[in-house]
């Protein structure tokens, strides 16, 4: 069953019903200010941080789902009637509901008793502000008099503080109304020098500030007591909850249409220039009073939603395929690229999954994230690049997380996640083949955020390879330390206390478990820093990296393989995890796809015997399962994986994320057609027509599905921010349709399925523009390219010499 469609042409996903099985969100700011909003108006907004700066509140697992949003009520003055055009919060009976998630905005409209109402939000580029731009039209024979009431709740900028503190915080709520403008400024009499703001473009009959006064006691969102009396209370907030919401009367003739524009944001005052006199405790409203008017003016609105759309067009057209499956062409062309950008820009931090106030950015995800956006935002992730770095410590090691607005490392949850530095020297070596900028390794970058502890980028990389083999266990696999990849994988925790994370509590001394997983990974980053230093001309160091990769290799080959495919780890008592002898937890998925990755069993058959343990024991229709079979019961020397009822997130759920690491893995044997099934097998796309099973959004990848053990095998939950969106946008373009940027230029080894014909691609690559065409001549994977009608050696288009903008690429495939 669906709830919508696609409209590629204007590449956004229109729902058609409101009552979709969760919310169904979409981002809002892509550079500082942001917003989630769900299909039917709910989210929030924050700056930078959700934490931190949290502008509006937002109601966590609450009944009815999705509460607290971008509020717009309608009421109809002669008869009271009153409603939401997005359905929310009033629930009413509307017709024509539509809501268009679009990249970076939203519209949501419907019709009722004949009076057409849409708004469309979006954040204009480079400003802390968002714009609600509502158009009414009357569709009814007679004229229309109608009352209009925005609302939003403001939170009072800490989050968690606001969601606990109430004996503090039921005092400090402050408000100003100036010329319609609701500014919202708790603690800003003492430490904050920033503030919230909400306008509007027309006049207003009144506006409220206080919730409880505009709601009236014991009352919801759903039926406020101003707009049930059609006239606003003129509340000023003074402690409790402050809200902002304005009212504006209007009068439609038949077929008239009429724009108002509501425009919320976010500003920030020097600290000798807070108030105006400097010697009250007003806001100084000099510098925020001409950016309110510039968006209260709908030419304004209309080109800055223009910039946006075009920045978008730049970001998405360095990319687009066109292939025979529209799956295909729908994800990589707009929706898999556009998560890439959302999880870069907010790690895990604020979805409907990610409460905001929990694990600012992971080192480890945003190394992986940027695997998929690179190529659209170099220059940031460069910068990301260097904050990641600077979290680093002296021994190589790495804080698990860091906070946006700081960019330390944080304290609470700390380091000893032994996969993590690994994955710094992998997002290197993407911005590096992506940009060919050598000299980010040059560059010097901080210990532990600590001044004067300089060393270039490049000593942090050998240091995060050092890490691993400083680490090593006693069968020469490296330690896990608290976790790998696999966070939930704690060999070192024994934990029998209630409560207790499993995060951050290590009882053991750490020295037996290993991880197989970080061998695999060990491998890839020791062979590309090889590569690195080979282009570097270092042949000592290549040669110590690739012996160490060797030695790893023979350490896996000889204590790792279990027979049929790779083992997991070893426990703290020294026994096999993942493997046959296992009652439960006898395959795991991540160890097959990292140690072919890394190359290891592609010579001697053991890749392919591994994959085929995979496919016989771990897929099924609805993508591939962590391991198999299930842990059934808590275990002690495991941890966390355990604790999961089977079938769930890391308890053999369907973690999206190692899909596409499989997906590379058949690539990488020549298996087009398994590799593109598998694919297909969670492409969110592809599992639109089963929206009631999958639960969560069609547009975007989700964490997990559940897997075979669950009563609710195939539904998804914690949609968008996900390293799946990197993985999947990876696997699919760079080793499916196989355009894969090189040291040496771009290379095209597509392994895509036998009974395509062939694709067509653009990709901006270091400021050219190539043109692929791939055309299938036979049933193999071999590649003879042709480039600007002459043939060439090897499947690497060279860059170009001198300014040619445009490379013509022929591939013959068979
Ligand atoms: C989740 C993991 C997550 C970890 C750290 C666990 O409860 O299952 O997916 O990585 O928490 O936040
Ligand atoms: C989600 C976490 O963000 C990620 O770091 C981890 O690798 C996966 N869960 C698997 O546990």
């Amino acid at each position: 069953m669906r709830y919508g469609y696609f409209d590629d042409e204007r590449r956004e996903y229109v729902i058609t019903q409101p009552d979709t099985p969760l919310p169904w969100i979409n981002y809002l700011g892509c550079q500082d200010y942001f917003g989630l909003i769900s299909n039917t108006a709910g989210g929030y907004s924050f700056y930078r941080d959700a934490r931190l700066r949290r502008l509006t509140r937002y109601r966590y697992n609450n009944v009815p789902l999705d509460c607290g949003g971008r509020y717009i009520y309608v009421r109809d003055d002669d008869t009271g009637a009153f409603w939401s055009p997005s359905w929310q919060p009033t629930r009413s009976d509307l017709e024509a509901y539509v809501c268009r998630h679009g990249l970076g905005y939203t519209t949501i409209g419907s019709t009722y008793k004949g009076i057409e109402a849409q708004a469309r939000y979006f954040v204009p580029l480079h400003e802390n502000l968002e714009i609600w731009q509502f158009t009414l039209t009357n569709r009814r024979q007679g004229s229309a008099d109608l009352s209009i009431f925005s609302a939003v709740e403001f939170c009072l900028w800490d989050a968690e503080d606001d969601a606990t503190n109430f004996q503090r915080n039921f005092n400090t709520g402050e408000v100003e109304v100036e010329d319609g403008v609701i500014y919202h400024k708790t603690e800003y009499r003492e430490r904050r020098r920033h503030f919230a703001f909400f306008g509007c473009s027309e006049e207003l009959a009144g506006f409220d500030t206080q919730r409880d006064v505009f709601l009236g006691p014991y009352r919801g969102w759903d039926n406020p007591t101003a707009v049930e009396r059609g006239r606003s209370f003129n509340s000023m907030a003074h402690g409790w909850a402050p809200v902002g919401s304005h009212h504006v009367k209007v009068t439609l003739k038949p077929t008239e249409t009429r724009d108002i524009i509501f425009v919320l944001g976010y500003h920030e005052n020097p600290e000798e220039k807070k108030f105006d006199p400097p010697d009250s405790q007003t806001i100084n409203k000099q510098t925020v009073k001409p950016v309110i008017a510039r968006y209260l003016d709908e030419t304004n609105i209309d080109t800055a939603f223009e910039a946006l759309c075009d920045y978008w067009d730049d970001l998405l057209g360095i990319l687009q395929v066109e292939t025979p499956d529209v799956h295909t062409n729908r994800m990589v062309n707009i929706w898999n690229a556009y998560q890439c950008m959302v999880t870069f820009n907010l790690s895990r931090s604020a979805s409907f999954f990610e409460s905001g106030i929990g694990r600012g950015i992971g080192f480890r995800d945003s190394n992986q994230d940027l695997l998929g956006s690179v190529h659209m935002v170099p220059r940031r992730g460069r910068e990301r690049i260097l904050d990641l770095g600077a979290t680093q410590l002296e021994t190589g090691g790495a804080y698990h997380q860091f906070q946006p607005l700081t960019g330390r490392g944080n304290d609470r949850i700390g380091t000893g996640f032994n996969d993590d530095p690994l994955w710094l020297i992998l997002s290197v070596v993407a911005y590096l083949k992506e940009t060919g900028d050598w000299a980010i390794l040059d560059e010097p970058v901080v210990y532990e955020n600590q001044p004067r502890t300089e060393q270039s980028l490049y000593e942090h990389l050998q240091r995060s390879l050092r890490y691993t083999l400083d680490r090593l266990g006693p069968h020469g696999l490296p330690l896990i330390g608290r976790a790998d990849w696999n966070d939930c994988l704690n060999l070192n925790t024994f934990s029998d206390t209630s409560g207790e994370s499993f995060q951050t509590t290590t009882t053991k001394d750490g020295m037996i478990a290993e991880s197989v997983f970080i061998a695999g990974l060990f491998v890839l980053a020791a062979k590309e820093l090889t590569a690195i230093a080979q282009w570097r001309g270092l042949e000592d160091e290549a040669r110590s990296y690739l012996d160490a990769a060797a030695k790893m290799e023979a350490a896996v080959l000889e204590h790792a393989w279990d027979g049929a495919w790779f083992l997991r780890a070893y426990d703290d008592f020294g026994r096999k995890v993942g493997s046959q002898e296992c009652e439960e937890g006898q395959i795991f998925i991540e160890p097959q796809g990292f140690c072919i990755m890394a190359g290891i069993g592609l010579q001697d058959g053991l890749a392919e015997k591994a994959l085929l343990a995979v496919k016989e024991r771990l897929a099924t229709p609805h993508g591939i399962i962590l391991h198999q079979p299930a842990y059934t019961r808590y275990y002690l020397h495991l941890g966390e994986i355990s604790s999961y009822p089977p079938g769930y997130k890391e308890n053999a759920g369907i973690f999206c994320q190692t899909n596409p690491w499989i997906m590379i893995a058949e690539a990488i044997l020549g298996h087009g057609d398994q590799a593109h099934d598998y694919y297909t097998c969670i492409n969110p796309s592809a599992r639109e027509a089963i929206s009631d099973v999958h639960g969560c959004e069609p547009y975007v990848h989700a964490q997990m599905i559940a897997g075979r053990a669950a009563p609710t095998h195939g539904e998804a939950k914690n949609s968008w921010l996900t390293g799946t969106a990197a993985w999947n946008y990876v696997a699919i373009t760079q080793w499916i349709l196989g355009i894969r940027p090189t040291y040496g230029g771009l290379q095209v080894a597509p392994v895509i399925p036998s009974d395509w014909p062939g694709f067509e691609a653009t990709r901006v690559f270091r400021g050219v523009t190539y043109r692929i065409s791939v055309e299938r001549a036979g049933e193999g994977n071999a590649v003879s390219l042709t480039v600007d009608g002459q043939p060439i050696e090897g499947n690497i288009v060279p860059s170009p010499q001198g300014d040619q903008a445009e490379v013509v690429v022929e591939a013959i495939l068979g």
